[in-house]
């Protein structure tokens, strides 16, 4: 899977001149930090991320569309650790949050409301209500009930609500897992594409709107152009028919995230084919553009660094028993996502194997029948790809304390977030609940 148009590249392929995990004397490192000595500081399982990874991927994605008026708000949700997002601010990104909690770190990371595209099916009034005391940039509302909310919220307080509407373009769109699709018609997500005109008359009428602009996001894991450019070229029609109809003029164009990344040896996205793709169709719009890149930025700058536990032959199959589990990186159980698994530093052996955690689940794997580096219990395991949806959709099932997170930046290490201890797990339990009746 995976492999189009973005990926075979027309003129120049944009692959990451830079190698973020070279390996030095057959070990592994991480820019300049042997993995070995890492985990030997930090323990196991831990994410380490790159930040010359994150660098190189913003610039490249930032400047293919140095012709157009545009701004890369990062979407949070692939990875939200505050170090990282604190390190996209200083590279000049803004965000797309889909949560009052999300909300709540980037103000952490030191951004402000201006920076900010909120998304999301589901917003609810405290959310709505937090995004406009904060003052962001861009509300991107998805029904009309979220609509005629936001007006009252925004009436109540007095302000003008920044609207796009996201509309369901209701394109064709081919991603690994189905799962991560939302641009087709009869998704969850977005508002269904004939009603959008209807939507954006209503937002005209309501006080305390104030439509700016139009926004899609077709789903994740996307290499080619082609569901981009129907979208958005379905996008535009509708922009031409709100401005003739409504008698209003939209100025932002939001074209969402997706853009793929390679897990195997798929060629890297061709960026700079989607941004001629893009500027041939918005270029003399004068729209400003919005771009929601999440996985693009982060998934290739990050590792899973996990310790070998035991090995245990079964019938016929082989196992590798790691100290991470599911619960750490489920996207392999979930979406039947490959990741490549390799030995940090390898012993010269190879063999085939299941890689698997130590959860109570036959669906608790990293990868199955693979044939790679023979691992002995004690050695290290990095499972790439892992920087985005790993440690966000990480969870304490079997009371697993989440790992560590780690930043890499030359020769420097710093803990971004520490490993969870048992203490973390409980802290807003209670072993006597008090009890309460209710009349
Ligand atoms: N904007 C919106 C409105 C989104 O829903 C998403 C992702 C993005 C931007 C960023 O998409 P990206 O550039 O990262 O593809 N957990 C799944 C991915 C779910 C993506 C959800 N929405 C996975 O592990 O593959």
């Amino acid at each position: 899977m995976g492999k189009g148009v973005l990926t075979h590249a027309t003129t120049r392929v944009s692959h990451p001149a830079y190698e973020p995990f070279p390996r030095v004397g057959g070990a592994l490192h991480c820019e300049g930090i042997a993995l070995e000595a890492l985990a030997e500081r930090v323990g196991t399982p831990a994410y380490v991320y790159s930040t010359a990874a994150i660098r190189e991927q913003y610039r490249l994605l930032d400047s293919a569309f140095a012709t157009l008026p545009h701004r890369l708000h990062y979407s949070v949700k692939a990875n939200s650790s505050l170090a990282v997002l604190a390190l996209l601010r200083e590279l000049g990104a803004g965000l797309d949050i889909v949560s009052g909690g999300e909300l709540h770190r980037a103000m952490l990371a030191g951004f402000t409301g201006a920076d900010i595209v909120f998304s999301g099916v589901g917003k609810t009034e405290r959310e709505l209500h937090e995004a406009l005391t904060v003052g962001v940039r861009l509300v991107n509302v998805e029904s009309e009930g979220e609509l005629l909310l936001l007006d009252e919220v925004a009436r109540r307080r007095g302000v003008l609500a920044p609207v796009a509407l996201r509309v369901n373009p209701e394109v064709a769109v081919q991603t690994p897992h189905e799962y991560t699709r939302t641009g087709s018609r009869g998704h969850k997500f977005g508002i269904p594409f004939d009603d959008a005109l209807d939507a954006a008359r209503l937002a005209t009428t309501l006080k305390g709107i104030r439509l700016l602009g139009l926004d899609m996001h077709i789903g994740s894991q996307i290499s080619e152009f082609e569901p981009y450019g129907a979208a958005i070229e379905r996008v535009l029609e509708l922009r031409r028919r709100i401005e003739r109809e409504c008698d209003t003029k939209l100025t932002v164009l939001d074209v969402g995230g997706g853009l793929s990344v390679p897990y195997d040896d798929e060629a890297p996205a061709d960026v700079d084919r989607y941004a001629r793709g893009v500027s041939e169709l918005v270029a003399d719009t004068g729209l400003d553009l919005v771009l929601e890149p999440g996985r693009f930025l982060v998934a290739n700058a990050g590792i899973l660094l996990t310790r070998v536990l035991y090995r245990k032959r079964s019938g016929t199959k082989e196992y590798v028993i790691a100290d991470a589990g599911m619960n750490d990186l489920m996207r392999p159980s979930h979406y039947q996502a490959f990741h490549h698994v390799e030995a940090v530093v390898p012993n010269g052996g190879r063999g085939t194997a299941d890689v698997v955690g130590p959860v109570c689940e036959s669906g608790d794997f990293f990868a199955l029948e693979r044939l790679m580096d023979d691992v002995r219990p004690g050695e290290l395991l990095a499972v790439r790809s892992a920087g985005a949806y790993g440690f966000v959709m990480a969870s304490n099932y079997n009371s697993r304390p989440r790992a560590a997170e780690v930043l890499v930046d030359g020769d420097r290490y710093a803990i971004a977030t520490e490993r969870e201890r048992y203490e973390d797990l409980v802290r807003q339990e209670h072993v006597n609940p008090t009890w309460s009746t209710i009349r």
